[in-house]
């Protein structure tokens, strides 16, 4: 995407909750930091608790809600849930904090901001006007690429935002037009059938410069009486990440780097999801992805990241430059 990266390695939307948060990140190494989802007004949290560990009998499959106990203990827990509802500071507040976040940035490293658009209820334009404003405000914020959240799961499962071709189309193109050459990553869910995604993909590539895969995947979660185990209505299914949904996220990774290469699409691909150490990285880049991120595992054990580095840039391939028609040469792999 136009950025020289030293590792082309990070931690996604959600724990680096403001610039002290992503100054640290890049302090130990972490150098791609994406700022936590912004949106264009303030915006409540869901009432705590927001993260609880839970219990997990090997890998989730996306494809059914099951349904788990989120009692789990925390100083042992490989997977998480987190149910935030994604709040916001008001941009005056966040805009002056993620400028700073992009220069606590060194050379070789970047800060991608990450935003959502709100629905108001007054209709589908202004629901892409407010996507457009987000974006508007990043640049603003001088964030040098941009990460559209179309994903989450605690604003409501059923109906997430990436499912919707069409109006996803609508909203990126929009975003486009007034970001110019900024380049946009599209953030989404684990896709339950090929077609969707090759629908999806299809329509969104010649307007988007890459895509980032997966959010959380959601799960029904219970205390150990059976009780709903987050408190306040909607929020009885959450997203889990962490250790159990890696193969969900590699899974997404490899169909949509195999879409791209029957496509020759140029689009880059950030792969998301349960990497808790170097080989889970190394499977990330085997899968296809051109940068690997940790929110879960950079959680639990922030300070393994260094004994990591040296690992991660042994473990990826050589350099290879590819020119496109959307920027300049891209060099995800400079080392
Ligand atoms: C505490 C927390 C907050 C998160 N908030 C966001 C968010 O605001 N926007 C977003 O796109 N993803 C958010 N995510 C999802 C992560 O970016 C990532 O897709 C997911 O956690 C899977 O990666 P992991 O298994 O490494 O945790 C959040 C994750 C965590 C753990």
């Amino acid at each position: 995407m136009g950025q020289p990266v030293h590792r082309p390695f990070g931690i996604p939307a959600g724990p680096l909750v403001n610039a002290s948060f992503c100054a640290a990140a890049f302090t130990q190494y972490f150098d791609i930091a994406v700022y936590k989802t912004v949106r264009t007004a303030a915006h409540a949290s869901h009432p705590f608790p927001n993260c609880l560990a839970v219990r997990v009998n090997g890998p989730l499959d996306p494809d059914r809600l099951d349904t788990l106990c989120a009692d789990a203990d925390v100083d042992t827990a490989r997977s998480i849930t987190n149910s935030f509802g994604v709040p916001s500071r008001d941009p005056d507040a966040w805009q002056r904090d993620m400028a700073a976040a992009v220069r606590a940035a060194a050379p070789g490293q970047v800060l991608v901001g990450s935003f959502q658009g709100t629905r108001t209820g007054t209709g589908e334009d202004a629901y892409v006007a407010d996507h457009v404003r987000a974006a508007t405000l990043c640049v603003e914020a001088g964030a040098p690429v941009l990460e559209m959240n179309l994903s989450c799961p605690n604003e409501g499962t059923g109906n997430l935002l990436c499912f919707d071709t069409a109006l996803v189309a609508r909203i990126a193109a929009a975003v486009k037009e007034a970001v110019g050459d900024v380049p946009l990553l599209l953030k989404v869910a684990h896709f339950r059938t090929d077609e969707a995604l090759t629908e999806f993909l299809a329509a969104t590539a010649t307007i988007v410069d890459g895509y980032a895969a997966i959010n959380t995947v959601p799960a029904r979660l219970v205390d150990a009486s059976g009780a709903p185990a987050l408190p306040g209505a909607g929020r009885e299914v959450g997203g889990v990440c962490g250790e159990a949904i890696l193969p969900a996220a590699l899974g997404m990774v490899r169909r949509i780097a195999r879409w791209r290469a029957g496509a020759g699409a140029d689009v880059a691909l950030v792969g998301v999801g349960g990497v808790m150490n170097v080989e889970d990285v190394a499977a990330h880049v085997a899968a296809g992805a051109d940068a690997v991120m940790s929110a879960t595992g950079a959680m639990i054990d922030p300070q393994a990241r260094p004994a990591c580095r040296v690992r991660v840039v042994a473990s990826l391939t050589p350099d290879t430059p590819r020119t496109g028609t959307k920027g300049p040469e891209l060099r995800h792999r400079q080392i």
